[in-house]
């Protein structure tokens, strides 16, 4: 079998770490990863290394040769963007152009996540994959004019939009919330915000799973049904068997830099369409992330 080589960009980030670790031991929360990638060859870098704004820098990493360049980075510091919205800007739109454009000139496969902000929010069902975007904040503009890069420079992509992301690795919600209990009496947290929670793990073993279909194009990956950030908390504290006061909130009164989407279900439609759903539902995939970082 041809050995599979596999470049992780943004590979110190959440997503990326639980990249490499899955492709490091082979296993994932739902199983053992396919046999296609026993023997696969993982170069793993971050932007101390490898900036995706820097094209010279990344055409010569690429030109190493990889089957897949998997595209971790991003600048995903939301209320920020709202005032930095150059360097968001440089990193999620012009960064996946520089991708785009040599990936497509190399012949190897891109793999990019986008993200529910490129949506507006104001559903009342999900979004799937055939529902036009129009973002409101600057973090999901830029996003989503990388998205038509992307599109529009290298046909070999796979386009993965996720949503309210959580791992082992980095700064999430869940740590958030474990952290800010540890030092609050009660919690107050939005109760008007619906949405999808996603396992890091869960998407990555779903996205190796996608990849070697050729089935190329855009596809919505997030956890089983919805919650509200609020339900959310609550799910983390039972499962943790942490006792405290948890007050609902509204947005109005949590505001925050960056106006949050008020609905950003998405359907994974086009995983659904091809039997490769394998995203769990948010409480079960919660309760194997809290059971796997009490034991670390
Ligand atoms: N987190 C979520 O809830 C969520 C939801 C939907 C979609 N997504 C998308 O999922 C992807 C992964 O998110 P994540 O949570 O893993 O993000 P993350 O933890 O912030 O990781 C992003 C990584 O990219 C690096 N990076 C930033 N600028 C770069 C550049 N110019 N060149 C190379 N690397 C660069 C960051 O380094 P520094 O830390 O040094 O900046 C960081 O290590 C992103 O595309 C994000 O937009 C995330």
């Amino acid at each position: 079998m041809k050995k599979i080589k596999i470049l992780i960009l943004g590979g110190k980030g959440q997503l990326g770490r639980e990249f490499v670790e899955v492709l490091t031991t082979k296993k994932a929360d739902l199983g053992n990863i396919d046999a296609v990638y026993k023997d696969c060859q993982v170069t793993s870098v971050d932007i101390d290394e490898i900036d995706i704004c820097n094209y010279q820098q990344l055409y010569n990493k690429i030109k190493e040769g990889f089957d897949f360049v998997i595209n971790c980075s991003g600048y995903t510091a939301v209320d920020k963007a709202e005032d930095d919205y150059e360097n968001c800007y440089k990193v999620n739109t012009l960064g996946v152009q520089n991708l785009a454009r040599i990936c497509n000139e190399l012949n190897t496969i891109l793999v990019h996540f986008s993200t529910d902000y490129v949506f507006k929010g104001d559903s009342s069902v999900p979004y799937r994959e055939y529902d036009l975007p129009c973002p409101a904040t600057v973090y999901g503009k830029t996003k989503f004019l990388g998205e038509q890069y992307l599109t529009a420079w290298c046909p070999k992509h796979y386009l993965i939009r996720t949503s309210w992301l959580y791992g082992q690795y980095g700064k999430n919600f869940v740590y958030t919330m474990l952290d800010l209990a540890k030092t609050h009496n009660e919690l107050k947290v939005v109760n008007d915000q619906h949405g999808s929670p996603t396992n890091a793990n869960d998407l990555v073993y779903t996205t190796l799973k996608l990849i070697q279909t050729n089935a190329f194009g855009l596809y919505h990956c997030t956890g089983e049904n919805e919650c509200t950030w609020f339900e959310f908390t609550q799910k983390i504290m039972e499962l943790s068997k942490i006792k405290i006061k948890i007050t609902p909130v509204t947005s109005e009164e949590f505001k925050s830099r960056a106006k949050r989407p008020k609905y950003s279900l998405l359907d994974n439609l086009g995983l659904k369409a091809l039997g490769l759903n394998y995203m769990r539902d948010w409480k079960v995939a919660l309760k194997t992330f809290l059971s796997k970082i009490k034991e670390k």
